[in-house]
């Protein structure tokens, strides 16, 4: 997904603006460029590719001055390319724009602009803003940028400089993400913190609506109609070094490794004697006892978390509980209303989407309880109440502890809930609490293994596709892991409920398809085993994840792996991790950007 990064200050501008790009890189993105400003010249540099194209056509031209705009775009109006790039400039040249999010109604604007006599580079959406700005402005730019706004639809972070107020960057949002850097005789904006985290640790964090000019000095943050809008610093606590690799040759497989640390954070703080606490909000029994329904809905791995959570709430809360994929869920008017709880999951909590269904619930007069891991997203801001995974940034566009934490999130809302509600025992909630204090080393077991994972990866890599099959949780875990699979092995995979497959799938099975079964969860495993053997007599290979102590399926398959036999409830927290490090290595193996996979992005902020 697109980045921004912007400075005003004293220092050379590029560096900064190249440095802040590359913190964007994770996002994923399919070109970069940088637009800098002196003395009355505005100096424009674009590449489509990687950031070191964009790095080697600056040595050329080496642009230099103290003010300037940065971008990394992933394509959606417009194929990747160094016309397609942002920043995108006016006719005159005076205007340069940097855009997150999509002008939905630029088509009318640039046909509006051509009969004006403006004349586009590009097949961007963006562009019409840079002619707008132009077209509006009389000498003031922040008049002329909010004139622009005041006729765009759509959703932006944007970032506006000019040649002829060279101490002046202007910065707005509706619908997309963006921040402001504080520092001293130097400010900056950014799509996302870790772009200005090595400058600054305080930020003021913007709204819908808001439009920031900075100079060095000074930041004035306005309504688009020009009240002035006052907001607390927001002091960010992380640790820079918690955003690099640390070591591991991949981001991914350092955040697949960080899983017992971020278990041990998401449950601390929040169980004490037996019972779950949350520490932002506490919720009155009424407003429990009012929820007849759950809806869960969600996005990619988040959704698949809200898999797994179906099982937990409807088994400890014994209420129906609905899955749905956030881009599915408000098409299709929902049965939501105010005796709903509806749950969002988003890690990133930027997800269009899901932010687009939270909406909708909010105007159905649900309420909604978000599970996200970034403190001040959009998602967190808008819910009614709030669960942290606190996993701690997750930089590999394939998800992995945020997948894990959330789980554990969930365990721990259902417990909270279930036990406010009185409906889950003291005994049960100890048995499962219990249970996930265990995690942190039950997961540690798991991840020595790599030896084996490694091994298995070898096998993995010259085939085309592979099955995943298992029943309940182990089902809804097998979707997570042929989603690992796929997205950055590029290897086919499809999970199927494992009684389903010989509804019509099991025709695609021969001795080229690998089949991993997951054999985890206890009440369904005598089952699972007649699938397996289904699979096996079309030759099928099998690999099982199975549980420590079981003596019975490897009888039946080529291989099995154990996981360590923790209370089988929340069995689905530790099953999921051999599929994520199997999936890596057999990335790895087949010479795959694991960090960034083809056309795939961290945080899809478009609809
Ligand atoms: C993108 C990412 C996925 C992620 C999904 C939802 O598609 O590539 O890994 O699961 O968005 O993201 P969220 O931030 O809402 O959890």
């Amino acid at each position: 997904m697109c980045g921004i990064v912007g400075y005003i200050g004293n220092k050379e501008a590029t560096p900064i603006l190249v440095e802040g790009l590359r913190k964007l890189e994770y996002r994923g993105y399919d070109s970069a460029g940088v637009a800098v400003l002196k003395e009355g010249k505005l100096q424009v540099i674009k590449a489509e590719g990687k950031l070191s194209f964009l790095e080697s056509k600056l040595l050329g031209k080496n642009p230099t001055g103290n003010i300037g705009i940065g971008h990394t775009r992933w394509a959606t109006h417009g194929r990747p390319s160094d016309e397609n790039s942002h920043p995108h400039t006016s006719c005159s040249e005076d205007f340069a724009v940097v855009h997150n999010g999509i002008i939905e109604n630029y088509m009318e604007l640039k046909e509006w602009l051509e009969e004006q006599g403006h004349i586009f580079s590009s097949e961007t959406d963006t562009e019409v803003v840079a002619h707008m700005v132009e077209h509006y402005y009389k000498g003031n730019l922040e008049e002329a940028v909010k004139m622009t706004l005041d006729k765009i639809h759509g959703s932006y972070a944007l970032g506006v400089i000019c040649k002829n107020e060279p101490d002046k960057l202007i910065a707005a949002r509706k619908d997309s993400p963006l921040v402001i850097g504080i520092g001293e005789g130097e400010n900056f904006i950014a799509s996302d913190i870790p772009a200005i985290l090595s400058h600054t640790r305080k930020c003021y964090l913007i709204n819908d609506g808001e439009v920031c000019v900075l100079t060095p000095e000074t930041i004035k943050i306005t309504t688009i109609s020009g009240e002035i809008v006052n907001k607390e610093v927001f002091n960010v606590s992380w640790d820079a070094e918690a955003a690099e690799k640390g070591g591991y040759e991949h981001f991914m497989l350092k955040e697949i490794h960080e899983q017992p640390v971020a278990f041990r954070k998401a449950l601390s703080g929040r169980i004490a004697e037996n019972r779950v606490k949350f520490e932002d909000f506490h919720l009155p029994l009424e407003t429990i006892n009012k929820w007849k329904k759950v809806y869960i809905v969600a996005c990619g791995t988040a959704y698949h978390a809200g898999l797994v959570g179906k099982g937990i709430f409807e088994n400890l809360l014994r209420i129906p509980v609905e899955v749905d994929i956030a881009s599915e869920f408000r098409y299709r008017r929902p049965l939501v209303d105010e005796e709903t709880l509806v749950i969002v999951i988003s890690q990133s909590g930027e997800t269009a989407d899901t932010l687009a269904a939270l909406r909708e619930a909010k105007n159905k007069g649900a309420s909604v309880l978000a599970i996200t891991n970034v403190v001040g997203s959009s998602i967190a801001r808008e819910a009614d109440f709030v669960v942290f995974i606190w996993a701690g940034p997750e930089i590999a566009v394939a998800s992995t502890k945020a997948y894990t934490t959330m789980l554990v999130a969930e365990y721990l809302l259902a417990l909270y809930l279930g036990q406010l509600k009185g409906v889950v025992s003291e005994a049960e909630a100890k048995v499962i609490i219990d249970a996930l204090h265990s995690l942190p080393e039950a997961a540690i077991r798991v991840l020595n293994e790599v030896d084996r994972y490694k091994e298995i990866a070898e096998e993995f890599k010259e085939k085309h596709d592979a099955f995943f099959i298992g029943r309940g949780f182990d089902w809804a875990v097998a979707l997570e892991g042929s989603l690992k699979l796929k997205e950055i092995s590029y290897i086919h995979a499809e999970a199927y409920a494992a009684g389903e497959l010989k509804h019509g799938t099991l025709a695609l099975i021969t001795k080229e398809t690998p089949v991993i079964a997951l054999c985890v969860q206890k009440n369904t495993y005598d089952k699972t085993l007649s699938n397996i053997k289904e699979v096996k007599a079309r030759d099928a290979e099998v690999l099982a994840i199975a549980i420590e102590g079981d003596t019975e399926v490897g009888k039946y398959v080529d291989d099995v792996l154990y996981i360590p036999d923790i209370y089988n409830f929340v069995a689905p927290i530790l099953t999921v991790i051999p599929l994520q490090l199997i999936s890596y290595y057999a990335a790895k193996a087949r010479g795959c950007n694991v960090d960034q996979p083809r056309n795939l992005a961290k945080s899809v902020t478009v609809e």
